[in-house]
């Protein structure tokens, strides 16, 4: 199996429903709402995907609920063959940006990332990330406790969230503040908002990635100004589709990107949400356009220059691609 690098995963989005429904179930959450009769996640459109994820997010209550949380995601990530994952962790979720409760539920995460590494040898980072329509002064906090944090596991900050409310640069404190930590930084843009929306991003946030980023195809100069910059795409092309951004994969701008220069990645975002997994992704890529080794060789060595770690994590993570 070919191994691979994933940068844009959420952690509760990567939740099982069937951990989600147990957490409930021992806290005696009635959450059967947002439940299919299969027991998948249950919604329609982005706006009820986000209600529903925040909800899952209501019986995770506990550092021990986010390691068990991290040990599961990763068991899955290290059987698509995932030998580096990065993952976005929301204080929201965990002690809602209070700092002292973030410290203990990071401890738990990086303590389930490092048992993950020892025993499956998949490594793990953290991008800390706040969530747009949770606000500006909310992000102020978030940004608190990723300059806390920042060190060998938190390693990023991001913006995630409902694109289509507020501006980057109502965002632009909370970026300054990670970069002065030294941290990477990616926002997602260009999903729900347009090539505008990717322009303001790179202006006022200042990030080297861009989650989704795929409506830049929109705007053909700015195609060519992502490719001349260098900035890089996280696509997550079973995500959009989900989502109705796209309705076929035959639509999806990754390949037009892709050949035009763009730095893309591939990656699932929320993947039970979606009915996904990388596996997938790469083998619908694939079959619809013609993917082939080389084409994902070219998409690891993207992710693996673009990867928010040390070099000496990178030289670890190139060799075992050399010589898997
Ligand atoms: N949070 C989790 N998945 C997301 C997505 N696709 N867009 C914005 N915020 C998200
Ligand atoms: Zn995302």
């Amino acid at each position: 199996m070919m191994p691979k690098l994933e940068l844009h995963l959420h952690l509760e989005g990567a939740a099982p429903p069937a951990f989600i429904r147990a957490q409930a179930q021992r806290k005696s959450v009635d959450l059967s709402g947002i439940f299919d009769a299969q027991g998948n996640y249950s919604f329609r459109g982005f706006p009820e995907f986000l209600r529903i994820y925040e909800a899952a997010c209501t019986v995770l209550t506990s550092p021990q609920d986010f390691h068990d949380l991290t040990l599961a995601v990763l068991e899955h990530s290290a059987a698509e063959g995932v030998i580096y994952s990065e993952v976005f962790l929301s204080p929201d979720f965990c002690g809602g940006g209070d700092l002292s409760a973030w410290r203990d539920y990071l401890a738990a995460i990086e303590a389930a990332a490092q048992s993950a590494e020892a025993q499956m040898g998949i490594v793990l980072r953290g991008c800390v990330t706040c969530i747009r329509h949770f606000g500006p002064d909310q992000s102020r906090k978030i940004a608190r406790c990723a300059q806390e944090t920042a060190g060998s596991f938190i390693t990023g900050f991001g913006l995630a969230g409902d694109e289509t409310v507020l501006h980057s640069k109502d965002f632009a404190y909370a970026f300054d503040a990670a970069r002065e930590a030294g941290l990477g930084l990616t926002a997602h843009a260009g999903e729900w908002g347009g090539p505008a929306s990717v322009r303001e991003t790179l202006r006022d946030l200042r990030v080297s990635r861009i989650g989704h980023g795929v409506r830049a195809v929109e705007d053909p100069r700015l195609i060519d100004e992502l490719a001349e910059a260098g900035a890089v795409l996280e696509v997550c092309p079973g995500s959009n589709i989900a989502l109705g951004l796209y309705p076929r994969l035959k639509d999806h701008p990754i390949d037009r990107l892709r050949r035009a220069g763009v730095k893309v990645t591939v990656s699932t975002d929320d993947p039970p949400f979606f009915h996904t997994t990388l596996r997938r992704e790469y083998d619908a890529l694939a079959e619809t356009f013609g993917w082939d080794t080389p084409d994902f060789d070219q998409i690891t060595r993207n992710a693996l220059d673009a990867a928010f770690c040390d070099a000496e994590t990178r030289a670890r993570i190139a060799a075992r691609l050399e010589a898997p």
